[in-house]
Protein backbone atom coordinates (compact mmCIF):
# COMPACT_ATOMS: atom_id res chain seq x y z
CA UNK A 1 0.00 0.00 0.00
CA UNK A 2 1.16 3.41 -0.83
CA UNK A 3 1.68 6.17 1.46
CA UNK A 4 -0.34 9.72 2.00
CA UNK A 5 2.18 12.26 3.89
CA UNK A 6 2.22 15.24 5.66
CA UNK A 7 5.19 16.98 6.82
CA UNK A 8 4.78 19.53 9.39
CA UNK A 9 7.48 22.12 9.52
CA UNK A 10 8.90 21.55 5.86
CA UNK A 11 10.13 25.03 5.52
CA UNK A 12 12.69 23.73 8.31
CA UNK A 13 16.28 22.55 8.65
CA UNK A 14 15.43 18.96 8.42
CA UNK A 15 12.18 19.60 6.93
CA UNK A 16 12.92 20.67 3.71
CA UNK A 17 15.26 18.14 2.78
CA UNK A 18 13.07 15.38 3.62
CA UNK A 19 10.22 16.44 2.42
CA UNK A 20 12.95 16.50 -1.19
CA UNK A 21 13.93 12.60 -0.17
CA UNK A 22 10.21 11.78 0.50
CA UNK A 23 8.80 12.75 -3.15
CA UNK A 24 12.02 11.33 -4.23
CA UNK A 25 10.79 7.73 -3.15
CA UNK A 26 7.09 8.56 -3.09
CA UNK A 27 5.93 10.75 -5.70
CA UNK A 28 5.31 13.75 -5.51
CA UNK A 29 1.18 13.61 -5.65
CA UNK A 30 1.89 11.91 -2.10
CA UNK A 31 4.01 13.52 0.12
CA UNK A 32 2.42 17.37 1.32
CA UNK A 33 4.54 19.61 3.06
CA UNK A 34 3.06 22.06 5.46
CA UNK A 35 4.39 24.99 7.68
CA UNK A 36 2.72 27.71 9.78
CA UNK A 37 3.91 30.65 7.25
CA UNK A 38 5.83 30.29 3.65
CA UNK A 39 8.94 30.91 4.47
CA UNK A 40 10.90 28.68 2.62
CA UNK A 41 9.86 29.49 -1.02
CA UNK A 42 11.89 27.00 -2.27
CA UNK A 43 9.57 24.49 -0.99
CA UNK A 44 6.40 26.36 -1.05
CA UNK A 45 6.91 26.27 -5.11
CA UNK A 46 8.00 23.04 -5.33
CA UNK A 47 4.93 20.98 -5.11
CA UNK A 48 1.86 20.51 -2.70
CA UNK A 49 2.32 22.55 0.21
CA UNK A 50 -0.41 23.80 3.04
CA UNK A 51 -0.39 26.33 5.73
CA UNK A 52 -0.70 24.11 9.00
CA UNK A 53 -1.04 25.65 12.71
CA UNK A 54 0.96 22.03 14.47
CA UNK A 55 -0.39 23.83 17.54
CA UNK A 56 -4.29 24.11 16.38
CA UNK A 57 -5.57 20.11 16.30
CA UNK A 58 -8.22 21.35 13.60
CA UNK A 59 -5.90 22.55 11.46
CA UNK A 60 -4.15 19.92 11.13
CA UNK A 61 -7.11 17.28 11.21
CA UNK A 62 -8.08 19.68 8.45
CA UNK A 63 -4.89 18.74 6.38
CA UNK A 64 -4.86 15.38 7.06
CA UNK A 65 -8.45 14.77 5.97
CA UNK A 66 -8.25 16.64 2.96
CA UNK A 67 -5.23 14.49 1.16
CA UNK A 68 -6.39 11.38 2.93
CA UNK A 69 -3.15 11.19 4.90
CA UNK A 70 -1.95 8.10 6.77
CA UNK A 71 1.67 8.97 7.82
CA UNK A 72 2.89 11.84 9.73
CA UNK A 73 6.43 13.94 10.19
CA UNK A 74 6.47 16.27 13.01
CA UNK A 75 9.49 18.46 12.56
CA UNK A 76 8.42 21.38 13.92
CA UNK A 77 9.96 22.32 17.30
CA UNK A 78 11.69 25.25 19.04
CA UNK A 79 15.13 24.45 19.81
CA UNK A 80 17.07 24.19 22.45
CA UNK A 81 18.58 28.01 22.43
CA UNK A 82 15.21 29.93 21.10
CA UNK A 83 13.45 27.16 24.05
CA UNK A 84 15.74 29.02 26.26
CA UNK A 85 14.80 32.50 25.74
CA UNK A 86 11.35 31.69 25.31
CA UNK A 87 10.61 28.61 27.23
CA UNK A 88 7.02 28.78 28.20
CA UNK A 89 6.53 29.21 23.75
CA UNK A 90 8.78 26.32 23.77
CA UNK A 91 7.03 23.87 25.91
CA UNK A 92 3.87 24.89 24.30
CA UNK A 93 4.71 24.31 20.79
CA UNK A 94 6.86 20.93 20.94
CA UNK A 95 4.02 19.32 23.62
CA UNK A 96 1.04 20.19 22.19
CA UNK A 97 2.10 19.39 18.33
CA UNK A 98 3.00 16.28 19.63
CA UNK A 99 -0.31 15.27 21.46
CA UNK A 100 -2.11 16.72 18.22
CA UNK A 101 -0.40 13.79 15.67
CA UNK A 102 -0.53 11.34 18.72
CA UNK A 103 -4.30 11.96 19.36
CA UNK A 104 -4.76 12.08 15.49
CA UNK A 105 -3.15 8.74 15.48
CA UNK A 106 -4.65 7.00 17.90
CA UNK A 107 -8.49 8.15 16.90
CA UNK A 108 -7.78 6.28 13.81
CA UNK A 109 -6.69 9.33 11.41
CA UNK A 110 -3.34 8.50 10.63
CA UNK A 111 -1.49 4.93 10.54
CA UNK A 112 2.13 5.88 11.32
CA UNK A 113 4.18 9.05 12.91
CA UNK A 114 7.98 10.05 13.13
CA UNK A 115 8.93 12.68 15.73
CA UNK A 116 12.24 13.20 16.56
CA UNK A 117 14.17 13.30 19.80
CA UNK A 118 17.56 15.00 20.55
CA UNK A 119 20.66 14.34 22.46
CA UNK A 120 19.10 17.48 24.55
CA UNK A 121 17.27 14.89 26.83
CA UNK A 122 20.64 14.14 28.58
CA UNK A 123 21.89 16.34 30.97
CA UNK A 124 25.14 17.41 33.06
CA UNK A 125 24.56 13.66 35.65
CA UNK A 126 24.37 11.68 32.29
CA UNK A 127 27.40 10.11 31.38
CA UNK A 128 29.16 11.81 28.47
CA UNK A 129 31.35 9.37 26.55
CA UNK A 130 29.71 6.78 24.63
CA UNK A 131 26.37 7.70 26.21
CA UNK A 132 24.35 4.66 26.70
CA UNK A 133 20.42 4.38 25.29
CA UNK A 134 19.51 3.45 28.83
CA UNK A 135 20.85 6.09 31.23
CA UNK A 136 20.71 8.79 33.37
CA UNK A 137 18.41 11.52 31.78
CA UNK A 138 18.14 14.68 33.79
CA UNK A 139 18.14 17.25 30.90
CA UNK A 140 18.70 21.43 32.06
CA UNK A 141 16.77 22.95 29.24
CA UNK A 142 13.43 23.45 28.17
CA UNK A 143 14.10 22.07 24.88
CA UNK A 144 15.33 18.75 26.47
CA UNK A 145 12.61 18.19 28.86
CA UNK A 146 9.91 18.15 25.72
CA UNK A 147 11.70 15.63 23.95
CA UNK A 148 12.43 13.51 27.18
CA UNK A 149 8.76 13.74 28.07
CA UNK A 150 7.62 13.64 24.07
CA UNK A 151 9.50 10.23 24.56
CA UNK A 152 7.90 8.78 27.62
CA UNK A 153 4.45 9.94 25.71
CA UNK A 154 5.35 8.10 22.36
CA UNK A 155 5.88 5.11 23.84
CA UNK A 156 3.02 5.42 26.13
CA UNK A 157 0.98 5.92 22.92
CA UNK A 158 2.68 2.60 21.23
CA UNK A 159 1.61 0.65 24.81
CA UNK A 160 -1.79 1.99 25.16
CA UNK A 161 -3.54 2.37 22.46
CA UNK A 162 -0.73 1.22 19.80
CA UNK A 163 0.29 4.10 17.60
CA UNK A 164 2.52 3.07 15.58
CA UNK A 165 5.18 5.82 16.43
CA UNK A 166 8.91 6.03 15.43
CA UNK A 167 12.10 8.46 16.97
CA UNK A 168 15.52 8.86 16.87
CA UNK A 169 17.60 11.48 19.06
CA UNK A 170 19.28 13.34 16.44
CA UNK A 171 22.54 14.61 16.77
CA UNK A 172 23.39 17.91 15.87
CA UNK A 173 22.92 18.01 12.03
CA UNK A 174 24.82 19.49 9.22
CA UNK A 175 23.58 20.88 6.39
CA UNK A 176 23.66 23.36 3.40
CA UNK A 177 20.59 23.99 1.53
CA UNK A 178 18.14 25.38 4.28
CA UNK A 179 20.05 27.11 7.35
CA UNK A 180 18.96 25.52 11.21
CA UNK A 181 17.15 27.76 13.90
CA UNK A 182 17.84 28.42 17.08
CA UNK A 183 19.83 25.30 18.11
CA UNK A 184 23.61 25.19 19.96
CA UNK A 185 25.02 22.83 17.58
CA UNK A 186 24.20 25.47 14.55
CA UNK A 187 27.66 26.73 15.10
CA UNK A 188 29.17 23.59 12.66
CA UNK A 189 26.89 25.01 10.18
CA UNK A 190 27.64 28.55 10.25
CA UNK A 191 31.18 28.22 10.14
CA UNK A 192 30.87 26.77 6.66
CA UNK A 193 29.19 29.66 5.17
CA UNK A 194 31.78 31.79 7.29
CA UNK A 195 34.68 29.90 5.79
CA UNK A 196 33.27 30.55 2.28
CA UNK A 197 32.16 34.61 2.66
CA UNK A 198 34.79 35.52 4.94
CA UNK A 199 37.10 33.26 5.65
CA UNK A 200 36.89 33.99 9.21
CA UNK A 201 34.63 33.00 12.05
CA UNK A 202 33.75 33.94 15.69
CA UNK A 203 32.38 30.97 17.46
CA UNK A 204 29.88 30.94 20.14
CA UNK A 205 31.56 27.57 22.25
CA UNK A 206 34.58 27.02 23.46
CA UNK A 207 37.02 25.35 21.20
CA UNK A 208 37.40 21.81 23.39
CA UNK A 209 33.43 21.61 23.06
CA UNK A 210 32.85 18.06 21.69
CA UNK A 211 29.25 17.68 20.22
CA UNK A 212 27.77 14.80 18.26
CA UNK A 213 26.85 15.60 15.06
CA UNK A 214 25.95 13.96 11.58
CA UNK A 215 25.66 14.87 8.27
CA UNK A 216 21.95 15.95 6.60
CA UNK A 217 22.52 12.91 4.42
CA UNK A 218 22.49 10.43 6.90
CA UNK A 219 19.88 11.83 9.32
CA UNK A 220 17.40 11.59 6.30
CA UNK A 221 18.65 8.14 5.71
CA UNK A 222 18.11 6.86 9.09
CA UNK A 223 14.82 8.80 9.30
CA UNK A 224 13.71 7.16 5.99
CA UNK A 225 15.18 3.67 7.08
CA UNK A 226 13.41 3.61 10.80
CA UNK A 227 10.49 4.48 9.12
CA UNK A 228 10.94 1.76 6.22
CA UNK A 229 11.45 -0.89 9.15
CA UNK A 230 9.15 -3.91 9.81
CA UNK A 231 6.99 -2.80 12.74
CA UNK A 232 8.53 -5.68 14.91
CA UNK A 233 12.25 -4.57 14.24
CA UNK A 234 11.38 -1.26 16.17
CA UNK A 235 11.49 -2.76 19.77
CA UNK A 236 12.35 1.04 20.87
CA UNK A 237 9.29 2.84 21.45
CA UNK A 238 10.37 6.27 22.88
CA UNK A 239 13.66 7.47 20.96
CA UNK A 240 16.99 5.24 19.38
CA UNK A 241 20.26 6.81 20.13
CA UNK A 242 21.37 7.78 17.00
CA UNK A 243 25.32 8.41 16.06
CA UNK A 244 28.08 9.74 13.26
CA UNK A 245 30.50 11.57 14.35
CA UNK A 246 31.54 13.64 17.00
CA UNK A 247 34.03 16.73 16.96
CA UNK A 248 35.34 20.35 18.39
CA UNK A 249 34.98 23.80 16.84
CA UNK A 250 38.83 23.36 16.92
CA UNK A 251 38.81 20.27 14.86
CA UNK A 252 36.21 21.47 12.04
CA UNK A 253 38.40 24.15 12.39
CA UNK A 254 41.16 22.57 10.87
CA UNK A 255 39.20 20.33 8.54
CA UNK A 256 38.39 23.75 6.95
CA UNK A 257 42.15 24.88 7.18
CA UNK A 258 42.68 21.78 4.92
CA UNK A 259 40.59 23.54 1.98
CA UNK A 260 41.40 27.02 3.23
CA UNK A 261 44.68 27.85 4.80
CA UNK A 262 44.22 31.04 5.46
CA UNK A 263 40.71 30.46 7.78
CA UNK A 264 40.75 32.23 10.73
CA UNK A 265 38.66 31.10 14.22
CA UNK A 266 38.15 32.98 17.47
CA UNK A 267 36.05 32.28 20.41
CA UNK A 268 33.53 34.04 22.14
CA UNK A 269 31.49 31.54 24.12
CA UNK A 270 27.75 33.10 25.18
CA UNK A 271 25.06 30.98 27.26
CA UNK A 272 24.71 28.41 24.51
CA UNK A 273 28.17 27.21 26.06
CA UNK A 274 26.64 25.96 29.11
CA UNK A 275 23.85 24.12 26.99
CA UNK A 276 26.48 22.45 25.10
CA UNK A 277 28.49 21.31 28.65
CA UNK A 278 25.49 19.61 29.23
CA UNK A 279 24.95 17.01 26.28
CA UNK A 280 27.03 14.40 25.75
CA UNK A 281 30.64 14.13 23.72
CA UNK A 282 29.27 10.76 21.89
CA UNK A 283 26.73 8.40 21.70
CA UNK A 284 26.25 4.61 21.82
CA UNK A 285 23.90 3.96 19.24
CA UNK A 286 24.24 -0.26 19.07
CA UNK A 287 20.64 -0.57 19.72
CA UNK A 288 19.49 1.42 16.00
CA UNK A 289 22.65 -0.63 14.57
CA UNK A 290 21.53 -3.73 15.76
CA UNK A 291 17.56 -3.31 15.75
CA UNK A 292 17.02 -1.66 11.75
CA UNK A 293 20.41 -2.17 10.65
CA UNK A 294 21.24 1.86 11.41
CA UNK A 295 25.23 2.58 9.01
CA UNK A 296 25.81 5.85 8.77
CA UNK A 297 28.33 7.48 5.83
CA UNK A 298 30.16 11.00 6.67
CA UNK A 299 32.78 11.52 8.94
CA UNK A 300 33.79 14.79 9.30
CA UNK A 301 35.64 15.58 6.47
CA UNK A 302 33.52 13.99 4.03
CA UNK A 303 31.21 16.77 5.48
CA UNK A 304 33.95 19.52 5.28
CA UNK A 305 34.46 18.31 1.76
CA UNK A 306 30.53 18.67 0.68
CA UNK A 307 29.80 21.57 2.59
CA UNK A 308 32.44 23.78 1.04
CA UNK A 309 31.75 22.14 -2.48
CA UNK A 310 28.03 22.92 -2.10
CA UNK A 311 28.35 26.38 -0.53
CA UNK A 312 31.30 27.66 -2.87
CA UNK A 313 28.35 27.39 -5.49
CA UNK A 314 25.62 28.93 -3.28
CA UNK A 315 28.26 32.15 -3.15
CA UNK A 316 30.36 32.13 -6.02
N1 LIG B 1 20.51 20.75 17.14
C1 LIG B 1 19.67 20.79 18.31
C2 LIG B 1 19.97 21.97 19.14
O1 LIG B 1 21.10 22.40 19.14
C3 LIG B 1 19.87 19.54 19.12
O2 LIG B 1 18.78 18.70 18.91
O3 LIG B 1 19.12 22.46 19.81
Amino acid sequence: MSSKILIIGACGQIGSELTFKLRSIYGDDNVVASDISYSNLEIVNSGLFEIVDAKDYASVKTCVEKFSIDTVYLMAAMLSATGEKFPMEAWDLNMTSLFNVLNLAKDNFIKKVFWPSSIAVFGTTTPKEYTPQYTIMEPTTVYGMTKQVGERWCEYYFTKYQVDVRSIRYPGIISWKTLPGGGTTDYAVEIYHEAIKNKSYECFLKPDSELPMMFMDDAIKATVDIMQAESEDIKIRSSYNLSATSFTPQEVAESIKKHIPEFEISYNPDYRQEIANSWPKNINDSYARQDWKWRHQFSLDDITDEMLLQLNKKYN
